[in-house]
């Protein structure tokens, strides 16, 4: 058991976390490895992240995986990715389905190699009837074109008469997004020391606390969660409105 009491984290106070998981690369490179070993590194630390969330009852995980920017990368290095992001839905899909988690996916999934498209469909109808906890993965996903695919499905229904433009207000708009369903995060976390939000949840993270851990992503573990989670607590969120 860490520092975090389960029971501490009231369903008001914490139920969705969002990880830009950063730092894979300088991992391997402090190492003398390649950077595809930072990836496989960090694919561990992507288990630690969900079972630790389970185990402490959060209800909403979210993991950036791969950004629609991230296809610059050399050829080797997407490869490789997409290789590791096959090899974890096939090995883990058995343990997530049965401890509970509902595997979702984020961004422009059409953009992904079909296999992997076949292997997300299968992830989500398989474990389409857990509740517990909420893992989504975002891939291909950049949260400029996400809004800008949201508001090609406005358009369109404007367009063909179906909606009147007065009618869009923030709640129809979030209801195009990707994350339709989902709250917006409590805390985006990011990891390796850089501290900017990359293009991840731009609409979403409106009100959400930004925390920013120096640790390397495959140097990422239960500490270094219930960490976050500890800042999370101490940060007063006001909404905009006064402090209570
Ligand atoms: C950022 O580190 C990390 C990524 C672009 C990929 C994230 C992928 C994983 C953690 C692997 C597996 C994921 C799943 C869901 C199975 P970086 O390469 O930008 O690191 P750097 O900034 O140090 O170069």
């Amino acid at each position: 058991m860490g520092i975090v009491d389960k029971n501490d984290l009231t369903p008001a106070g914490l139920k969705h976390i969002a990880i830009i998981m950063d730092g894979n690369g300088r991992w391997a490179n402090k190492r003398s490895l390649s950077r595809l070993k930072g990836h496989e590194q960090g694919a561990k630390a992507v288990r630690e992240a969900i079972k630790g969330c389970g185990e402490l009852g959060i209800p909403f995980l979210t993991l950036f995986a791969f950004s629609s920017e991230n296809w610059k990368r050399p050829e080797e290095e997407v490869n490789h990715l997409m290789g590791l992001f096959r090899y974890f839905i096939n090995r883990e899909l058995d343990t997530l389905a049965s401890s509970g988690v509902k595997v979702n996916f984020i961004g422009d999934i059409n953009a992904l190699p079909d296999d992997i498209q076949k292997l997300a469909e299968l992830a989500k109808s398989k474990t389409a009837m857990n509740t517990d906890l909420v893992l989504t993965v975002a891939l291909s996903y950049g949260g400029q074109h996400e809004i800008v695919r949201a508001t090609q499905k406005l358009a369109k229904l404007a367009a063909s008469g179906e909606l009147s433009p007065a009618d869009i207000d923030e709640k129809l708009f979030a209801s195009m997004l990707d994350t339709d369903g989902l709250p917006d995060p409590d805390f985006i976390l990011r990891t390796s020391g850089e501290k900017r939000l990359s293009n991840f949840l731009l609409w979403q993270s409106a009100y959400s606390e930004l925390i920013f851990q120096d640790v390397l992503w495959p140097d990422f573990d239960r500490a270094c969660l219930e960490e976050a989670i500890i800042e999370y607590q101490s940060r007063n969120r006001r909404f905009g409105a006064v402090s209570v």
